[in-house]
C-alpha cells in the first residue's frame, strides 16, 4: 500500500489501450483478400468506363447476391470506391487513384503486382510459419527437387508466368522509375545499363525523361522478346535496346550508369558483392551504380515495407534479403566504390548510388 501512495497516479500518464492497430492489421488479410479479388474480377476496369449501379455490377462480374453489396461496400469504406444512394440501385465508382492505378486499359495500371499476389503470393504467404523455421523458400520452389533452379527457372518455365511476373515488377517499381528518371542528374553521363532490367520499364523512362541517354535493359535471355516488344510499342528502339545475357556468368555492357531494381534482394551478401563487382568492372571512372530497391533504414525500425519485402524474398527464393543503406555502402566499399548516397524516390523505395 506504501509504494502505492508513493507514485504518480497511473491514469494521469498512462494511454488508455486500444486494440484498433493490432485488430487492423491482424486481420489485414481480410481488406488485402477483397482488393485483390476487385482486382481480378477487373472492377475498377470496369467502373473506369462508367458508373454503374450495384445490380449492373453484380451481373457484369457474375457475382450471387447474397453478399455483394457487402463487396462493393467494403471497398467503399477502404476507399477504393465511391457511391451514391444505398442498396441495389445505388451508383459504384472508381475512387480518384483505384481508376488511376487499377484501370487495366490505362499504362499507369499497376495491378499486375496485384494478380500477382493474388494468384501467387497470398497463398504463398500462408506458409510464412514454415518458412520461418525452415528458412527455406515457399513458393513454386518448395516442392521442386532439391538443387533443381532458383524462382526464375520455376516461373519462366511458364510463358504466361512470365509475361505476368515481369508485369508485375514493374508496376511494383513504376512509380520510383519516374522519379529516379526525373530526379536523378544525368548531365555527365551518355550511357545507361539497367541489369535485370525486366521488360524495359527504367530504361524507357530514363529514355522519356533524358534525351540524351542511350539505354540497355540487360536481362536473361527468355525476357529479350518481351522488353523488345515494349520498347518498340513506346517507338524508341533508337535509343532502347534489350540485351540478353546471364548477369553472374556474362560481363555487363560497359556503361556510364549501371541500374539494377529490385536484383540484389534477391541474393545472399556474398552473391550481392559478385554483382555489385559486375557493375564496377562495367563502368568507367566516375560512373554510378544505382539500386532501387526498398532500402530499410539504418535503424531497420521504420521502413516496415522493406522489412516485409524482405520476409517475402524468404517467401521467394533460396538466399535473398533485403538490406540496409549502410549493408550497401559496405558492400559497395568491398567492392571499389569511392562514395555512397541516398536518393528518396517514392513511398518506400529509394534509390541507393554509388559513384566509382
Ligand atoms: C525481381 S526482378 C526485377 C525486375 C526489374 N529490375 C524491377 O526493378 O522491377 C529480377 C530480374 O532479374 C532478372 N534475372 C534473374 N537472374 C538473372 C541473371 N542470372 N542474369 C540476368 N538477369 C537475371 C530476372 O529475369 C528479372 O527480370
Amino acid at each position: 500500500m506504501e509504494t502505492l501512495t508513493q507514485t504518480a497516479p497511473v491514469h494521469a500518464t498512462v494511454k488508455p489501450h486500444n486494440p484498433e492497430h493490432i485488430l487492423k492489421i491482424g486481420m489485414g488479410f481480410w481488406a488485402s483478400k477483397t482488393v485483390l479479388a476487385a482486382v481480378d474480377f477487373k472492377l475498377f476496369t470496369l467502373l473506369a468506363k462508367k458508373p454503374l449501379s450495384a445490380e449492373a455490377v453484380r451481373s457484369s462480374l457474375g457475382l450471387h447476391p447474397r453478399a455483394y453489396l457487402d463487396f462493393l461496400d467494403a471497398l467503399v469504406s477502404l476507399g477504393f470506391l465511391q457511391r451514391e444512394g444505398l442498396g441495389a440501385d445505388a451508383i459504384y465508382s472508381n475512387a480518384s487513384d483505384a481508376d488511376f492505378f487499377l484501370d487495366k486499359s490505362k499504362p499507369s495500371y499497376l495491378g499486375g503486382i496485384l494478380e500477382m499476389a493474388n494468384h501467387r503470393l497470398y497463398r504463398f504467404w500462408a506458409d510464412l510459419d514454415e518458412g520461418l523455421k525452415t528458412g527455406f523458400p515457399q513458393n513454386e520452389l518448395k516442392n521442386a527437387a532439391a538443387g533443381s533452379g532458383n524462382q526464375f527457372d520455376a516461373i519462366y518455365s511458364n510463358p504466361e508466368a512470365l509475361q505476368g511476373f515481369l508485369q508485375a515488377m514493374s508496376g511494383i517499381q513504376m512509380g520510383a522509375f519516374m522519379a529516379f528518371a526525373k530526379q536523378f542528374d544525368f548531365s555527365r553521363y551518355v550511357s545507361f545499363c539497367d541489369a535485370g532490367g525486366g521488360n524495359g520499364s527504367l530504361c524507357l523512362q530514363v529514355a522519356l525523361n533524358q534525351a540524351n541517354m542511350r539505354c540497355t535493359s540487360f536481362d536473361l535471355p527468355a525476357v529479350e522478346p518481351v522488353a523488345q516488344a515494349l520498347i518498340s510499342r513506346f517507338n524508341l528502339s533508337s535509343r532502347v535496346k534489350a540485351a540478353s545475357g546471364d548477369f553472374f556468368k556474362d560481363p555487363l555492357p560497359k556503361s556510364d550508369v549501371i541500374a539494377m531494381g529490385n536484383i540484389l534482394h534477391d541474393w545472399n551478401d556474398e552473391e550481392k558483392l559478385v554483382l555489385i563487382k559486375k557493375a564496377f568492372e562495367a563502368l568507367p571512372k566516375g560512373g554510378a551504380f544505382v539500386c532501387i530497391e526498398n532500402i530499410i533504414d539504418n535503424d531497420r525500425s521504420v521502413n516496415a515495407f522493406g522489412l516485409l519485402m524482405s520476409l517475402n524474398m524468404l517467401i521467394e527464393t533460396k538466399t535473398g534479403a533485403d538490406f540496409t543503406f549502410n549493408d550497401f555502402d559496405r558492400l559497395t566499399h568491398q567492392a571499389g566504390f569511392s562514395r555512397t548516397e541516398w536518393m528518396n524516390l517514392a513511398g518506400p523505395t529509394s534509390a541507393a548510388i554509388a559513384y566509382k
